[in-house]
């Protein structure tokens, strides 16, 4: 089984994604026989336009992710530029694809009732992400609910090439990771970089006490009791806490007598121990960028021989290459 996915350099980790999607990929390393993760730096060029910016972030996200558990031993890390055979296979399958399929996906569809002129780029963005799942033979793409779609039109560019040029491509399967995942930001709202309410995995430990205090609470008298399972500031603190300490804190919610600012600090200490290693682990990665090029290289490397691989059947396949 491959598992892949892929993960845009749009922003620094929030919170959102550590516990919506990238938690699970890293315990997915251990589970799938080969693990393919890699940093849609093609796919973030539609929204991050300053290069600079897109370099940082994309060096950003690789460190990221390596501090927060993502081996190099037992997964292939690289970034989606680095396999131009991607893009090669991008074109092939955008030749068999209806406008009508992409103008019903939803990153297009959504800016173009917001009244905002789309590129190309974003109306194909969804053909170039079906290229880099069909590259790799990939049959499992874990992705959070707001990508299932995209599997679905994958699934159906790679049927009607095999159906038109004879079968090519694997047909992938998404698996769609824990919904209930949903991590609500400073002001009770999903946490979105779009909404400007997250918290960032790895923001300074003093910043991110400041923007713990600020999160939005309502003005309930501090006796009166509390339902937790409503309450975002809970579902925040439940992230870090173990069972115990999850059990005890809705205790004191249901008993009333306590002030949110109290469940802050609590959040604050929690969250600092939490994130405490891969902050330790991220510091010595910075120290040695050579390492993580490396790390970059190695993976970019594995991807290409396998990518190399299926592009050449897919060009037989419909005769731009020698049968
Ligand atoms: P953002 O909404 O901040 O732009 P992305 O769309 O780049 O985040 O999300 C990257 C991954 O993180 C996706 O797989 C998405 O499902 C997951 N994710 C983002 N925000 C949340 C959240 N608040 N709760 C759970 N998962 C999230
Ligand atoms: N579109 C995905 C997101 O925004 C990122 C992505 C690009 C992806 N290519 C992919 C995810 C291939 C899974 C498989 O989250």
């Amino acid at each position: 089984m491959r598992v892949l996915s892929g993960i845009q350099p749009t922003g620094r980790f929030h919170w959102g994604n550590y516990f919506g999607a990238i938690r699970q990929y890293i315990r997915l390393q251990d589970e799938a026989e080969d693990a393919f993760y890699f940093i849609a730096n093609l796919h973030a060029l539609t929204t991050v336009r300053d290069p600079q910016e897109l370099r940082q972030l994309t060096l950003d996200a690789a460190i990221d992710l390596l501090a927060l558990g993502l081996d190099p031993d037992r997964a292939t890390l690289f970034v989606q530029s680095d396999v131009p055979e991607v893009s090669e296979l991008c074109w092939l399958l955008l030749t068999g694809t209806s406008m009508g399929l992409l103008q019903r996906c939803h990153a297009y569809k959504e800016k173009k009732a917001r009244g905002l002129s789309a590129d190309a780029g974003l109306f194909a963005y969804p053909v170039l992400q079906a290229a880099d799942i069909l590259a790799y033979d990939s049959d499992t793409v874990p992705v959070g609910e707001d990508q299932v779609q995209h599997i679905e039109v994958c699934r159906d560019l790679a049927a009607s090439f095999n159906h038109h040029f004879g079968e090519t491509f694997v047909l992938p399967a998404a698996k769609l990771i824990d919904t209930s995942a949903r991590v609500p930001g400073v002001d009770g709202e999903k946490m979105s970089k779009s909404y400007n309410n997250t918290l960032e995995v790895f923001e300074e430990p003093k910043t991110l006490r400041k923007q713990i205090m600020r999160i939005v609470t309502d003005s309930r008298p501090v006796e009166e009791p509390k339902d937790p399972q409503t309450d975002h500031l809970f579902q925040l603190y439940s992230l870090f806490a173990d069972d115990a300490g999850r059990a005890e804190m809705a205790a004191t919610y249901r008993r009333g007598g306590f002030g949110y600012g109290e469940v802050k600090k609590a959040l604050a200490e929690l969250a600092e121990d939490f994130f405490a290693e891969p902050r330790e682990r991220r510091r010595e990665l910075e120290a040695r960028p050579e390492r993580v090029s490396h790390i970059l290289g190695d993976g970019a490397a594995v991807a290409r021989k396998k990518a190399a691989e299926v592009l050449l059947r897919a060009q037989q396949a419909c005769g731009v290459k020698p049968a």
